[in-house]
């Protein structure tokens, strides 16, 4: 396989500047991430200490093998949300080793606000199932929450997708064979004593441990009963008596080890088979992507300049290269794994449609994963194309995208616009994991169009009542907001907070997400269901 050779003028002011750049974007997201891991309040920490309980981020340290890499999903959900102290929305999810096997935890986080489940919160535990269920891992839950975040209980509770949802994909997750283990390491209660309940095996912390379906004051305001939360759902009434329990354990640390004990001996049902290459690096430095990333969304630049930088000894067989040229396809190979890249260079044209549909086709067929690179504004418009049957050829790349059965991955490292998000698999597409670039945008159009769309339908409004088009100063009042609204609603920040994504990535890290990801998904298999795809308009 031929290495992608790169046109990259390190010396050119505009690398340079681009570099600049990204470089203080990316510091601002180390800056961010840093206050969402370790920023608390004193009250809450002291709180903790005076418990004898261990922070969140130290019991997942001595949960997971030493020096072993870890993926943390969403790790700045609820960013600026709520009173801008919820940090990764009350808990921490990451993907981690265990005895050398891949696991997925979720953990509450006490120090904030009692470890309560904010809307994000629900959000963030549904992602976190569908994960442990997309990709089959074992799936750990360090219990230590309020349960729902009272204030505002009309927004985690009654929906569809709301708190009950837990629940019931546990009995899901049950159903596929997957195991579940909960570490009760503070208060489960009310609904979060199903999260227990709902599990394989329950270890539970002495003390500060507890499980029960309403607490020491909802049992006194209910029957005039006067206990103590030990009393009422500790360790001893739960291991001895009811048996909710399994594991009766001295403190955090005693429960960790407990579980990497369970882990130890879980069956090993194997991972799927990829026909790996030993891995090498790019043969370009993954941080010169700093200086590639135009600063204007609107300015075209190579993708394989992108692929160069992630992928094993820079190396690429790009597929049809001489058609549908504003989207590049091909095969490589990221840490060693074999995968099929689409990246785009321009809007989707019917060919680049039409041979994105054949290549997601073929790496389904020969059980490839697949990887998106997306920056796209969308699929061409007007007339000529109409004519031509875009829409049609669109919506049979749509199809195949949506139909694919391997595990597919989407970075979003530029825009990611209209029907274009969802041919380069967007979030609706489930792809297993999506990030985004820090300088990244999405939405249905970019605010300059949308204003513009806006404005042209009030003065055909206007012209079809006899009346003038609007005046300059009306139309940069229409305009204004909507732009701002755009630029607010569409950036990575605000994606991330909604979980849109599952994280904002350092552009030079994203290779080696990729390869934890490929490899997590692994423990899946391959095809996520019977391989086929549903009619193509011809
Ligand atoms: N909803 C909203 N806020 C809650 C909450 C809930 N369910 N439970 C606790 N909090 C808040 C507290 O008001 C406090 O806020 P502050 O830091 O602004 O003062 C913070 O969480 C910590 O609570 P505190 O009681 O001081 O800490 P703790 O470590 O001693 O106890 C809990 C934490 C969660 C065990 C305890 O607060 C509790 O029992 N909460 C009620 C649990 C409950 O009955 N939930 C039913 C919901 S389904």
């Amino acid at each position: 396989m031929e290495a992608i050779e790169t046109k990259v003028d390190k010396k050119d002011p505009q690398y340079l500047e681009n570099y600049g750049r990204m470089e203080a974007m990316v510091a601002r997201l180390n800056e961010d991430l840093r206050i969402a891991r370790e920023v608390r309040s004193e009250k809450a920490l002291a709180r903790l200490a005076e418990q004898s309980k261990l922070p969140v981020r130290k019991r997942l340290e001595l949960l997971l093998d030493k020096n072993t890499p870890v993926l943390e999903i969403a790790p700045l959900a609820a960013y600026d949300m709520y009173d801008k102290g919820v940090h990764g929305a009350g808990s921490v999810v990451v993907i981690g080793v265990i005895h050398g096997r891949e696991v997925l935890i979720t953990a509450s986080d006490p120090t904030i606000k009692g470890g309560t489940i904010y809307p994000m919160g629900v959000k963030k535990a549904l992602r976190c199932q569908t994960i442990a269920m997309e990709n089959r891992l074992p799936l750990i839950s360090l219990v230590d929450s309020g349960g729902a975040y009272l204030p505002l209980q009309s927004e985690v509770f009654p929906d569809s997708d709301d708190g009950g949802r837990i629940f019931y994909n546990q009995a899901i997750i049950s159903k596929m064979g997957i195991p579940q283990i909960t570490a009760v390491m503070g208060l489960c209660t009310a609904g979060a004593a199903y999260i227990p309940a709902m599990s394989d095996e329950v270890v539970h912390v002495k003390g500060t441990g507890a499980i029960f379906l309403g607490g020491p004051p909802l049992v006194r305001a209910a029957t005039g009963e006067v206990v103590t939360a030990e009393e009422l759902g500790g360790a001893d009434l739960h291991c001895r008596d009811s048996g909710v329990s399994d594991y009766w354990a001295e403190d955090d640390a005693h429960a960790l080890q407990i579980i990497r004990d369970i882990v130890q001996g879980l069956p090993d049902p194997g991972k799927s088979r990829l026909s790996t290459r030993p891995p090498r690096p790019p043969l370009y430095d993954p941080k010169e992507l700093y200086g590639i990333v135009p600063r204007s969304l609107s300015t075209l630049y190579d993708i394989r300049e992108v692929i160069a930088r992630i992928v094993d000894g820079s190396e690429f067989l790009e597929f049809k290269a001489l058609f549908g040229p504003t989207l590049v396809c091909g095969w490589t190979y990221i840490h060693g794994y074999p995968v099929g890249i689409l990246g785009n260079y321009g809007v989707l044209f019917s060919n680049s449609a039409l041979k994105a549909t054949q290549f997601i086709e073929i790496c389904d067929k020969r059980g490839i994963p697949l990887i998106f690179l997306q920056n796209i504004t969308g699929y061409i418009i007007g007339r000529e194309y109409e004519r031509g049957g875009i829409t049609k050829d669109g919506h049979k790349m749509v199809n195949a995208v949506a139909t694919a059965t391997v595990p597919k991955f989407t970075v979003i490292v530029g825009a990611s616009f209209g029907a274009g998000n969802y041919g380069m698999c967007g979030r609706g597409y489930s792809p297993r994991f999506l990030w985004m670039w820090p300088n990244a945008q999405i939405g249905v159009m970019g605010g300059e169009q949308a204003a513009n769309v806006l404005i042209s339908v009030k003065n055909d409004q206007l012209a079809r009542e006899g009346q003038p088009p609007l005046a300059e100063e009306m139309v940069k009042a229409i305009k204004e907001p909507i732009i701002a609204m755009a630029e607010k609603e569409g950036n990575a920040y605000y994606s991330t907070a909604n979980l849109w994504d599952d994280g904002i990535l350092d552009p030079a890290k994203t290779r080696d997400v990729l390869g934890l990801a490929i490899s997590a998904s692994l423990n899946g298999p391959i095809h996520s269901g019977p391989q086929g795809h549903g009619l193509f308009r011809m």
